[in-house]
């Protein structure tokens, strides 16, 4: 990839400005509700980013993404993250072995799709659970540790370009998670290092981000560049940071994005995209059902364009947009709001596709700049 110049833009805006030739990128959607003509995603910022999806991959029952979506849709995208299939409670068993069906499955697909994968992810404290079923001393978890991401890093070798090594370390109001298992294990952050340094060791070529929420938020934020820095993870292989990008209507400013990009982009750290939905209720997990009225369609839309115009000009920071999820009807935002966890569904509206698989005005408002 990449993207000093985008000549062909320059050339296509030209044409379209003298009323030249047509845009041969642009294809008719055939899922769409309408007849209008967009330009593929991974076409249109081809000379910017990776345009990423999260899938699912057969994991708790679920149907795997290649057999739900056509591939009018899943052209879009050239990459792909697994949205649950490769976190540890799907990888490893008590009995310490392991378990790639998904992740193979995802590599296998991608193989033939001409798309990369990033791994997500090896360290967290959620869905962790067959890692966490006795407790343990530091040097026990280390090598639990080392076990761990050597075995899939190992496995995924050369296949997976880029790893969330460690997943939401830092703390909401403090500096650290330390509810987290591994946290309590090692009496510490230390986990954090070593885990970039194993990773490291295991494929010297693979990328290694740091991902979390919130980095948009100047405290949260703040603390993640001390881990960085106190932890020293640049020498120990880090080579940037994922941003989740869980974001609502309303919040984040750009600005506030701007500055995210901004701080890690002095740091000399890549920036990946890592987790993009636009939540309708705004973080309001008390609000009864919304309907999906035009004007919601178009205030959607809207949010989406003023993102990606942020995401274009900060372009040469940042090497992969993803989305986590690929249609509203598969959106995790239909159970979880405001940090909390519904019983029920309430239907949200978060992605680009809506549950028909059909382009939303959100789609064309990325496509179209
Ligand atoms: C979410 C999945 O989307 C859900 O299906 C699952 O029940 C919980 O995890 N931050 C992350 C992701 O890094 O792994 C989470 O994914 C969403 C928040």
């Amino acid at each position: 990839m990449k993207k000093l110049i985008p000549g062909f833009l320059l050339l296509t805006l030209f044409a379209s400005c003298v009323g030249g030739v047509p845009d041969k990128k642009e294809v008719k959607n055939k899922n769409a509700n309408t007849d209008r003509e967009y330009r593929i995603l991974k076409e249109a910022y081809k000379e910017y980013f990776y345009i990423g999806a999260a899938v699912k991959l057969g994991e708790y029952d679920s149907t795997p993404f290649y057999q739900t979506y056509s591939e009018d849709v899943l052209k879009n995208f050239n990459s792909f993250t697994a949205e649950n299939g490769m976190k540890p409670e799907n990888i490893y068993r008590e009995d310490g072995s392991f378990d790639f069906t998904y992740g193979d499955r995802l590599v296998d697909y991608a193989l033939k799709h001409n798309a990369v994968v990033r791994g997500h992810t090896l360290v967290w404290h959620n869905q962790s659970k067959t890692l966490f079923s006795k407790d343990m001393d530091k040097e026990a978890a280390k090598t639990l540790l080392k076990n761990y991401i050597q075995n899939v890093a190992g496995h995924f070798k050369g296949k997976i370009y880029a790893w969330d090594v460690v997943n939401e370390a830092v703390g909401d109001g403090s500096q650290w998670r330390t509810s987290s298992p591994w946290y309590k294990y090692y009496s510490g952050p230390e986990y954090i290092r070593d885990a970039f340094i194993f990773a490291k060791e295991t494929d010297p070529d693979a990328l290694l981000f740091y991902n979390d929420y919130n980095m948009v938020n100047s405290s949260k934020r703040a603390r993640v560049v001390k881990m960085i820095k106190d932890l020293d993870l640049i020498s120990a292989g880090l080579d940037g940071v994922g941003i989740q990008a869980h974001w609502n209507l309303y919040w984040p400013s750009k600005s506030d994005i701007e500055q995210a990009i901004k701080t890690f982009a002095d740091m000399g750290l890549k920036i990946h995209i890592t987790e993009l939905d636009i939540d309708c209720y705004s973080g309001n997990s008390l609000t009864k059902e919304i309907d999906y009225t035009a004007r919601l369609e178009q205030q959607l839309a809207e949010r989406y364009a003023e993102i990606f115009s942020v995401f274009r000009k900060y372009s040469q920071y940042i090497d992969s947009v993803s989305f986590w999820g690929i249609s509203d009807k598969d959106s995790w935002l239909n159970y979880f709001s405001g940090g909390r966890t519904f019983d029920k569904e309430r239907k949200n509206y978060p992605l680009l596709f809506d549950r028909e698989g059909a382009a939303k005005e959100a789609f064309f408002a990325v496509s179209a700049f």
